[in-house]
């Protein structure tokens, strides 16, 4: 058995130094400290890190790194990469990595060499996009492809949803990229009203292919086109991304048109597989490649970098500092990049669908409090929404903001003003504003003294919240695969603290298996179940609902 965390001497020797600094501001920190800007921040594979506006100094980052060396993260790290079973719930090894490795590397598997099926995966993905996107790959009726649909959901729809948006500005000018992914029949409704079955491909994206909403919006996608085409056009419009062949044949896609993975890709971690098919259509193979080598060279930089420059082990620890110890129960992902709005949506599943657990590998109780809430969206637009309470809610929560120094357009007054409030917002955050600088504010702009005793509560910010700043030079495929590595392995060296398994889901199959059996009741294939009197209620409202519609 793993020795409880909280048992041990690392995890003690934090407990002990946050109760002796507890009340240290951080801008006393960066006063005492001209050097604090240089030391807390670090750079690798294209991207930089400031971590120095968190509530953490050097004596702090010293134990955070023991408790790293103590919990045995570098070992676990080695394993993974070298094909390991890590994912040992499922008895399976985690393999994303392979997926990045250049062409010339090995890595052996059960004996086997599995960079040439890799690449040769690669090159299916690669001929086949360059004759849609070139135009010799033609629809039913001799027409070019104008239109993907990605039909796919949570890791088979959200990495290649937010990679096509975040690189739209290195998309094939005649190709537009959709994404179906709720069984609500409005998502899919909504984008057949738009696209001509003619000059659509449709992309069936789905790791077991057995997935419930993914199927059924399959099924009726294949029904409207053959409203409009014949059986032997589906081959032109239907192409399927999945690890489980039979059921591809069994759906009816050929198999040369299909695009195979293997079971040690995780779903969240399979943008880097043939899952990136629509990415791959959009931005073309040689970007892709871009996209693969961003997130390799950050692979390298996490396996050589030491831990004291390594920044998903830094990104990490920051992370278990903020939630174990100073009590911030969620992240705000903060991208100033419009191209990346659906990043913060994107990370939601990568980091809560692997950190939140409550079990450790040993199957033992985990002690402390394990993945933070995601939730964010892009600035400026969430200064103007929810960032009131980030500056003076009851919690402290801490922020992540992400950056790119050059943008795609050439209106260089918006980049201007975009970073600057960027900064503006941490430095505030961090700053803050006591009563002295508030009053003397309100001074200055004469107001009487007694409105000024009255205002000055509401006006102060206690400051002290933590936030990282992550700086690219611009967003490119390659920059935008360094940064899904880099939290990728943030999460996996949270998880490796945290001693549990950051691979598998087991926490999503209950609601499913109550759904099928819901879904029986409310189609009337079976009597009704004994459920809780709510669930009863809502299952009664929901039939009388459906018949009246019959
Ligand atoms: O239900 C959760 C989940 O298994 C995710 O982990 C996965 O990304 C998603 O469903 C879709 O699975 P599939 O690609 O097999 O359709």
């Amino acid at each position: 058995m793993r020795i409880p965390l909280t048992a041990t001497i690392a995890f003690k020797a934090l407990q002990q130094h946050h109760t002796e600094t507890k009340d240290r501001q951080v801008r006393d920190l960066f006063a005492q400290d001209p050097a604090r800007f240089a030391k807390l921040s670090t750079e690798g594979a294209g991207l930089f890190l400031d971590y120095s506006k968190n509530i953490v100094d050097d004596k702090t980052m010293t134990l955070l790194y023991a408790l790293a060396r103590d919990t045995q993260v570098e070992a676990l790290r080695d394993d993974m990469f070298a094909g390991k079973e890590v994912n040992r719930t499922e008895h399976r090894a985690v393999l994303h990595t392979a997926l990045r490795k250049p062409r010339n590397e090995k890595l052996m598997l059960d004996n086997k060499d599995i960079v040439p099926d890799i690449q040769a995966v690669l090159d299916q993905m690669g001929v086949f996009a360059e004759r849609v996107r070139s135009g010799e790959w033609r629809g039913f009726d001799g027409r070019e492809i104008t239109d993907i649909v990605n039909i796919g959901i949570g890791g088979s729809y959200l990495g290649p949803k937010m990679t096509c948006q975040a690189l739209r500005s290195f998309a094939h000018p005649r190709l537009i990229t959709h994404f179906v992914s709720n069984v609500d029949g409005h998502d899919l409704d909504a984008i057949l009203s738009r696209v001509n079955p003619a000059t659509t491909l449709f992309i069936i994206a789905s790791k077991s292919f057995h997935t419930e909403e993914t199927m059924m919006n399959a099924q009726s996608a294949r029904a409207w086109f053959l409203k409009h085409a014949s059986e032997a056009d589906l081959a032109k419009h239907f192409v399927a991304v999945s690890t489980n062949l039979d059921a591809v044949k069994a759906f009816g896609i050929a198999p040369e048109n299909m695009f195979p993975f293997w079971d040690w890709v995780g779903g969240r971690y399979s943008v880097w597989s043939a899952i990136g098919l629509a990415l791959v259509l959009s931005i073309g193979i040689e970007h892709f490649k871009e996209f693969l080598a961003g997130a390799h060279a950050m692979d390298q930089h996490f396996q050589d970098a030491p831990l004291e420059k390594n920044l998903p082990v830094i990104l990490a620890l920051i992370g278990i500092w903020n939630r174990n110890f100073i009590g911030s129960t969620s992240i705000s992902i903060a991208p100033y990049h419009q191209d990346l709005r659906l990043f913060p949506g994107y990370l939601q599943q990568l980091e809560m669908e692997s950190n939140g657990k409550s079990t450790q590998v040993d199957g033992t109780k985990v002690e402390v409090a394990t993945c933070p809430v995601i939730w964010g969206d892009v600035g400026t637009n969430g200064q103007h929404a929810y960032f009131q309470l980030l500056h003076q809610g009851t919690d402290i929560m801490a922020v992540d903001f992400i950056a790119a120094l050059t943008p795609s357009h050439t209106m260089k007054e918006h980049q201007v003003l975009l970073l600057a409030n960027c900064f503006a917002q941490s430095e505030a955050f961090m700053r803050g504003k006591n009563a002295d600088e508030v009053r003397a504010d309100m001074q200055a702009q004469g107001l009487p003294a007694a409105e000024i005793e009255k205002l000055l509560p509401h006006r102060i910010f206690r400051g002290n919240r933590p936030s990282n700043t992550i700086l690219m030079d611009a967003l490119t495929p390659s920059t935008l695969g360094a940064l899904i590595a880099l939290y990728e392995h943030k999460v996996f060296v949270q998880g490796a603290i945290w001693g549990i398994n950051s691979f598998d889901q087991w926490g999503v199959e209950l609601g499913k298996i109550l759904a099928k059996n819901i879904q029986a009741e409310l189609s009337n294939q079976t009597k009704p179940e004994t459920h809780d009197s709510s669930t009863n209620g809502l299952i009664a409202r929901a039939k009388t609902a459906l018949q009246n519609k019959q």
